[in-house]
């Protein structure tokens, strides 16, 4: 409690709020456990338990074991930087010259490698003239190092800083950003990728790392539009850039030699446009989503890259392909977008031979869909708020949402997201991963998991997970607008106590 109770009022009332709810409500296994207090309850399933639950959870939750740890490793050294956001003016895009908000005085932000293993330290010095934190988006973090400003830590306030360290739990594609006014803090330039390599990496020709993203320039092209979280954007999708850019570049070009295996990771930090890469003539094939490998290698057209989300390629560039320039579109619209171009060097080289890295394991969780939802929730809009609109997740805004709700700590758990809304929604957990079960009813056998999911217009979608880090964790859209208009909430993991 004293942990709440040094940051603001507010969150200490929520704290006794959390403590009242817990005694009083018994959330959880068999009906929706949203609450009383939520203006909308969620529909119910589309088909009743056929199975008792009292069986059926405790068997979903054995059918999680062996996926991935529970406990980080044990360190095996620190890595240490000093990150320092401020403004800056930094050389994007075509060469132009461009007033940012940078980590390091780069866009993006500096690529932190470390080897599974190794502690992370990260001294986050403000020079902002605003609030900001550092938010891990995908890395599960303990809590206290999650960057969620009131809830996790202070707000580090301009020229303060703050020291963020911890030992990743997985090995994979991950990034950091902002969780202060990120609507326009990722805006104007402050992301980061954290890559944390394999203990035994697999002997990929090149590893590349591309970050999409979209700017919104004024008409001109000088600078970054400086009107955030408008009425248009809220009505919509978010904030539509003019610019597409990988790695801050619109011309990014990678050499590769005919025969070389790489590894792509793609990572959208974006505030709102969802990607959807093309690579269809060639042999890709995708091994990690949101950081983790999937169960086996798979191609996929159409894996929405949405913003938060990673997706790791595995590419093989036969000799046909020497001498080739290929163009890479997104075509999550109907208009493709030129993201970038791969160009293949005459040169032929032998292809390296290797299995594929993949998870060892991944739940079905087959027998999963005719159960209730543990959480339900429903994503819909209104006119008021600060910005004339509000996104909310059942009928409140962040602010609202003055009791989290729970899910208990080993156990299994499904949440329910019903978009009642004409609009995007991809939904992100802090310090989970979870498996998407189902679109409008229907299976997905998604064998892999995420930690950002897309949820379309009218869309009802089950995801499923067994959280096992304790804390209050953020579940919000990342369509940074929504979230900026209330679309966020709290999930608070403990273990159950007798009688709970
Ligand atoms: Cu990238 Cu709260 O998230
Ligand atoms: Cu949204």
């Amino acid at each position: 409690m004293s942990r709440w109770a040094t940051y603001d009022r507010v969150q200490v009332d929520r704290f006794v709020a959390m403590a009242v709810a817990a005694g009083v409500l018994a959330l959880g296994l068999h009906g929706c456990g949203s609450g009383e207090n939520d203006a909308r309850p969620a529909a119910p399933g589309p088909a009743a338990a056929a199975l008792p639950p009292e069986e059926l959870i405790p068997a979903l939750r054995r059918e999680f074991e062996g996926s991935y740890p529970a406990l980080a490793p044990p360190s095996v050294g620190v890595k240490t930087w000093k990150i320092v956001a401020r403004p800056t003016e930094v050389q994007v895009f075509d060469d132009r010259m461009l007033q940012v908000w940078s980590y390091n005085g780069q866009v993006p932000g500096p690529v932190l490698r470390v080897r599974f293993g190794e502690t992370v330290r990260v001294e986050l010095v403000n020079g902002l003239p605003q609030p900001t934190t550092i938010h891990w988006h995908g890395v599960r973090v303990p809590n206290a190092m999650d960057g969620v400003p009131n809830v996790t830590q202070p707000p580090v306030l301009p020229g303060e800083s703050f020291v963020y360290e911890f030992v990743p739990k997985d090995a994979g594609t991950f990034w950091f950003h902002p969780h202060v006014r990120s609507s326009e803090q990722v805006e104007r330039g402050l992301y980061g990728a954290l890559i944390v390599e394999d203990p035994q990496p697999k002997p990929y020709s090149q590893d590349v790392l591309w970050i999409l993203d979209d700017w919104r320039l004024t008409p001109d092209g000088s600078a970054i539009d400086p009107n955030f979280n408008t009425r248009q954007d809220l009505l919509h999708d978010g904030r539509m850039g003019n610019v597409i850019a990988v790695n801050g570049r619109t011309d990014e070009e990678l050499t590769v030699k005919a025969g070389e295996r790489i590894r792509l990771r793609i990572l959208n930090s974006a505030n709102a446009r969802v990607f959807i890469p093309d690579f269809s003539r060639l042999d890709a094939e995708i091994i990690a989503v949101d950081g983790k490998y999937a169960a086996a290698p798979f191609v996929s057209r159409r894996l929405e890259v949405s913003p938060g989300n990673r997706v790791d390629f595995d590419i093989t560039f036969s000799p046909e392909d020497a001498g080739r320039v290929i163009p890479i579109y997104d075509r999550f619209q109907r208009k493709p977008n030129r993201l970038a171009t791969i160009r293949v060097l005459d040169e032929v080289v032998e292809t390296p031979r290797f299995d594929s890295p993949a998870e060892a394991h991944v739940p079905e969780w087959k027998a999963a869909e005719s159960l209730e939802p543990t959480l339900a929730y429903t994503l819909d809009t209104r006119p008021g708020g600060k910005y004339g609109i509000e996104w909310t997740m059942n009928g409140m805004t962040y602010s609202a949402h003055e009791r989290p709700n729970t899910l208990y700590l080993n156990e299994w758990a499904k949440i329910r997201f019903t978009n009642e809304s004409d609009r995007l929604h991809p939904m992100h957990m802090h310090g989970n991963f979870f498996r998407l079960l189902t679109r409008n009813g229907r299976r997905i056998p998604e064998r892999f998991w995420r930690d950002t999911v897309l949820t379309r217009p009218k869309e009802t979608i089950e995801v499923a997970l067994v959280p096992i880090d304790e804390g209050p964790w953020l579940l919000h859209c990342h369509i940074l607008e929504h979230a900026a208009a209330g679309m966020m909430t709290i999930v608070d993991v403990k273990p159950r106590e007798p009688g709970s």
